[in-house]
Parts: structure tokens; sequence; C-alpha cells
């Protein structure tokens, strides 16, 4: 494969940035997470983290044509030439469709839109444990993979706290937004032959080794 352009989709809590901090050590891409990215601005009460503030705490989507900005800035930088993983982008047909005029006018497209899915229950239980660090946002689970130091990041050693839109009735409602607003950018990369669907309830590892397995399979029919 020339570059891979990976995207990262699925409902809060599948376990996308789970997965992406395992393919960053994979692949060795630059890794781009809206969600991230907009924790980061609002924690340091930047022009783009006031706006975002109140819209993220509600659990609904930020206008398209910040987040449109947000990643194109990124994708033209040296360092995502040979590929990145977004993850949490594009999260609404507007935003695909941004997404794709914008690599077509480079003489780039996606390579793969990665579907994590899992189902509703599980999905509560892991965003309700959820923790993560201050320092990185690096992700944990009090109960399915909890840190080695109880409250402590094990990478960086920051503190780990609880995300403020995992409370329930905001998971509620980032599940909701998910089914109207994103749920039907996956017929859309279907039609385009570059979905690739996994089963999040399994365990992060096997979850893994499955994304890995398809990323192979594709490099080597890339190579045919
Ligand atoms: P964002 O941060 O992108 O949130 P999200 O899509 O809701 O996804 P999450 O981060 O909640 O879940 P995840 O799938 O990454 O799960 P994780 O790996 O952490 O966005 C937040 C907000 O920002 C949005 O609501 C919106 O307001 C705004 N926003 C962002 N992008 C935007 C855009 N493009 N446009 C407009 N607005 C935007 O895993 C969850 C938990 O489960 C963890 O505790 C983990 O340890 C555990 N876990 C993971 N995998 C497994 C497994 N296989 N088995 C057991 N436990 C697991």
């Amino acid at each position: 494969m020339a570059e891979l352009n990976l995207i990262l989709m699925g409902p809060p809590g599948a376990g996308k940035g789970t997965q992406a901090e395992r393919l960053v050590d994979d692949f060795d891409l630059p890794y781009y997470a809206t969600g991230d990215i907009l924790r980061a601005a609002i924690s340091e009460g930047t022009e783009l983290g006031k706006r975002a503030g109140p819209i993220v705490a509600a659990g609904e989507l930020v206008p398209d044509e910040l987040m449109c900005d947000v990643i194109m800035e990124r994708i033209d930088t040296p360092e995502a030439e040979d590929g990145f993983i977004l993850d949490g982008f594009p999260r609404t047909v507007r935003q695909a469709e941004v997404l794709d005029d914008a690599l077509d006018r480079r003489g780039r497209s996606l390579t793969v839109a990665i579907l994590i899915e899992a189902p509703t229950d599980e999905i509560i239980r892991r965003l309700s444990g959820r923790r993560i660090c201050v320092e990185n946002q690096h992700v944990y689970h009090v109960e399915f993979d909890p840190p080695k130091v109880d409250g402590i990041c094990d990478q960086d050693g920051s503190r780990l706290v609880q995300r403020d839109d995992d409370k329930p009735e905001t998971i509620r409602r980032r599940l909701a937004v998910y089914r109207e607003q994103t749920e039907p950018l996956i017929e859309r990369y279907e039609e385009q032959g570059i979905l690739r669907r996994f089963d999040g309830s399994r365990s992060p590892e096997e979850v893994h080794s499955h994304i890995r397995a398809t990323l192979a399979t594709l490099a080597l029919e890339a190579e045919i």
C-alpha cells in the first residue's frame, strides 16, 4: 500500500480510542482524534475550546465547519504524507463529503473505514467505568483495563479522571446523535467498498488482532 489513510468509526465506547493506541504502535502513523483535540482545547481555554465546551458537555456535535478546519490542517502536515489514523471524524455526511473532496483534490483517498460495533448495554458499562489520564488522555477502565496503581496512568504517571460526557444522561444523548448523524456514513463507505466491520464486544486483544489481519490482507491485495 502506498499510504494508509484509515478512519475509525463506531458508537461511543465501542473501543475506537483503545484500538487506535495499538494501531499507532503498529503502523507509526499520526493519530488525529477529534474528541481528544476538543478536550485539550477545552482544558486550555482556546477559542475552539470555548465554542466546543458546552456542546461536548451536552453530547451534541460541534459544527461541521469547525471540525473540518481542525482535521484538514492536520492532514496537510508533512507527518501525514504517508497516511493517518482519524478517530471521531467524519461524523456527519457533510464532514465525509468535505474529507472525500479534500483528499481527491490532493490525489489521495481513504484506504479503509474500520467500523467497531458493540451492543448498547456493553457500551454503557464501558463508558460508566472509563477513566482517562489528564496528561495525554490514555484510556483505562476500572474493571476491564485497570491501571497498575489505582488512579494513576501507567504510561505517564498523571492522574486518571472521568470524562464530563460519561454521565448516564449524556451517554444516552451521544448514542442517539450517533444513530441519527453518524450511522448513515456506514452505507456511504460500504458503497465505496472500503468498510470493514469488527465485533467490538470481543476483548481488546482479539479486536486488535482481527483489525491487524484485515489490514495485512488489504496490504497484500494492494501489492497483487
Ligand atoms: P469522542 O471523544 O470522539 O467520543 P466518542 O465517539 O463518543 O467515543 P469515545 O471516546 O467515547 O469511545 P471510544 O470508542 O473511543 O471508546 P474507548 O476506546 O475510549 O467525542 C466526544 C465529543 O466531541 C462528541 O460527543 C462531540 O461532542 C465532539 N466531537 C468529536 N468529534 C466530532 C466531530 N467530528 N464532529 C462534531 N463533534 C465532534 O473505550 C471505552 C471504554 O471501554 C474504555 O474504558 C476502555 O478501556 C473500554 N474498552 C475498550 N475496548 C474494550 C473491549 N474490547 N472490552 C472491554 N472494555 C473495552
